[in-house]
């Protein structure tokens, strides 16, 4: 199952947005961005504070080309970098995961990315499905889920780096019959 084919790169237009690589030069912003714990309170694997270091650490490993399944997507507006979304292999399933800057949110632009960015996963592979999930009290993300068709699979517990505890989350999934029925 799975079955990523690697690519080079790759980069995605939407109306508003260009979902691009990561580059060396997006360290300031990401610091000035991911260190806000508003933002990194409801991130598994964020710390904070967020330093250059952190930036400099992460962009380095993500300058490697990768599979589809697990490609990260700098979300930008044309003026540099104002958050991140991608993918990650969790038990053979892609888990999709994304923030945008304090100052840009209730602008419909992650439910935007996260749209373009799940059809760019299901045309580029042949995954069945994609998980992903909120902690409790995340209603915003969560309603973005929703419009996209995630559902609730279950409730566990997952770590927050940046609370550096455990904390009760919503378990969701999207299948590909459900986004391509949906994504109309
Ligand atoms: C969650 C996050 C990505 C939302 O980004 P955004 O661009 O503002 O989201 P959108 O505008 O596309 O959609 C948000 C939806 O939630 C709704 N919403 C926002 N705050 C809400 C609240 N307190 N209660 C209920 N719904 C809420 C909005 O009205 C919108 O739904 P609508 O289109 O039906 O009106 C952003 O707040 C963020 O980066 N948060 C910190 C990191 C994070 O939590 N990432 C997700 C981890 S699972």
């Amino acid at each position: 199952m799975g079955a990523a084919r690697e690519i080079e790169r790759p980069e995605i237009r939407t109306e508003r947005l260009h979902l691009r690589p990561f580059h060396a030069a997006d360290a300031d912003r990401l610091v000035a961005f991911l260190n806000d714990f508003e933002v990194s309170r409801t991130l598994g694997r964020v710390p904070y504070p967020y330093t250059k270091e952190h930036a400099v650490d992460w962009l380095d490993r993500q300058q490697m080309p990768c599979p589809a399944d697990e490609t990260g997507f700098v979300i930008d507006r044309g003026d540099g970098l104002i958050g991140g979304i991608g993918f990650r292999l969790i038990d053979s399933t892609p888990d999709i995961g994304y923030w945008l800057a304090r100052s840009c949110w209730g602008q419909g632009l992650m439910t935007e990315a996260a749209r373009a960015a799940l059809a760019w996963l299901f045309a580029e592979t042949d995954h069945a499905k994609v998980r992903s999930g909120v902690y409790e009290g995340n209603p915003a993300s969560l309603r973005i889920q929703e419009k996209l068709g995630f559902e609730v699979t279950g409730r566990s517990t997952v770590h927050c780096l940046a609370q550096g505890r455990d904390l009760p989350h919503i378990d969701t999934q999207i299948t590909r019959t459900r986004f391509e029925a949906l994504d109309r």
